[in-house]
């Protein structure tokens, strides 16, 4: 047997022994990709030879772990010889506190992405329909696709808004699972409480519904509470620590919902999904809610800067309730790679069918500062 390269691997599909393994591969493999993610600084940096780079482009709190979760982490890391609590018990239970729910409806994951392809893989398969929208977050669509289950996007109502009364006519026999984030990203757009129920209301109880609110923290003050307040008897409310909570490097995310449900989802889940220092992070995150209240509010104020600035530049393409702004101009692409050129790194939306359009998330006031200005030069050159 040859040695294998890196650059082989990199390289092709058919390794030296001349075996095609995208034949062996289940057949679903065929139609997906792997998940792209924002280009980290490391590549950047390595690409254009510059010593530093800003990152805008994941939506990850820029001001980084409260500093009770930091502690948290030191602490966890003289324990990591023991496997973690497999049911991550301690955390349920004070998520369950939080959320006045009982622990059995909490799902810890490896990020909420985990908890996604678990509920998907749960209870979607081939024959069966996930509905999401067009340009919802891409993962519903490739964790449906790894299912073998059939996807249906709806266009969004003006390209950005859910539609959900589309996605009601799309709803037939073989319809498993809906999925909505709300706020949605790639796109900013929000659905207020009324409307949201008013599409539960008309859906069959069955159906399970998703709503991702990974980016919740920042509209909370505008929405109130979802949890226990949204009714369907298939509703499942998706939260992350990766976002306002400032552990996305930790990977932990959670899903409340009925019991019966998601305990059929840890029939697929792995053994000690949650690790042992993200557990503790998170239980450490969760009673900082001073600190977490804090960034939320100085990252709001931020965000108004950041689409006043581009209001201003005639480049704002919405408004955006999430921890990101949405630039929108014929070039784009080019604005993008002049970004790129002088260390600022934004996210392209181009894999979402909107190649007008760039997603930058708020970071520190400095370097919102520092796009600001780049940004007046690149549009003024
Ligand atoms: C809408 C939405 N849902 C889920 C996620 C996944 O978050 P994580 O897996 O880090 O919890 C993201 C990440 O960007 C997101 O934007």
């Amino acid at each position: 047997m040859g040695h294998i390269h890196a650059e082989d691997i990199a390289a092709s599909d058919v390794d030296s022994n001349n075996v095609d393994w995208s034949r062996r591969a289940v057949s679903q493999c065929e139609h997906l990709h792997p998940y792209i993610p924002g280009k980290p600084v490391e590549q950047l940096l390595r690409e254009k030879g510059l010593s530093e780079a800003i990152k805008l482009a994941s939506n990850e709190n820029p001001y980084g772990p409260s500093p009770s979760a930091i502690t948290a982490i030191r602490n966890a890391a003289g324990q990591v010889h023991r496997y973690p609590d497999g049911d991550s018990g301690e955390l349920k239970a004070a998520l369950a506190t939080r959320h006045g729910v009982r622990t059995a409806q909490i799902l810890p994951g490896n990020g909420s992405n985990e908890v996604l392809e678990l509920i998907i893989r749960t209870f979607a398969g081939a024959g069966d329909d996930v509905i999401y929208a067009a340009r919802g977050f891409i993962v519903y669509a490739l964790a449906t696709r790894a299912a073998g289950a059939n996807g249906i996007a709806v266009p969004e109502q003006d390209g950005l808004r859910h539609d959900l009364n589309g996605m009601l006519a799309a709803v037939g026999e073989r319809t498993k699972i809906i999925c909505i984030a709300n706020p949605n990203n790639p796109t900013g757009s929000l659905l207020g409480h009324a409307t949201l129920q008013a599409f539960l209301d008309a859906l069959p109880r069955q159906i399970i519904v998703i709503v991702d609110e990974a980016y919740h923290e920042y509209v909370h003050h505008e929405t109130g509470e979802s949890i226990g307040r949204l009714v369907h008897p298939g509703l499942i409310i998706c939260r992350t620590f990766s976002k306002a909570y400032g552990l996305a490097g930790l990977r932990i995310g959670y899903a409340v919902g009925d019991a019966g449900l998601l305990s059929l989802c840890n029939r697929f889940r792995e053994p000690f999904n949650v690790n042992l220092i993200a557990q503790q992070a998170a239980l450490a995150a969760l009673n900082d809610s001073d600190w977490v209240q804090e960034k939320v509010a100085e990252s709001l104020v931020q965000r108004q800067r950041l689409e006043d600035s581009l209001e201003q530049a005639g480049l704002l393409g919405a408004k955006s309730h999430g921890n990101f702004v949405l630039l929108k101009h014929p070039r784009a692409r080019k604005i993008g790679q002049k970004l790129e050129n002088i260390g600022i790194i934004p996210r392209p939306l181009a894999p979402y069918g909107m190649p007008d359009w760039l997603r930058i998330s708020v970071g520190l006031p400095d370097e919102n500062t520092m796009f600001i200005k780049m940004l007046d030069e690149i549009i003024a050159a």
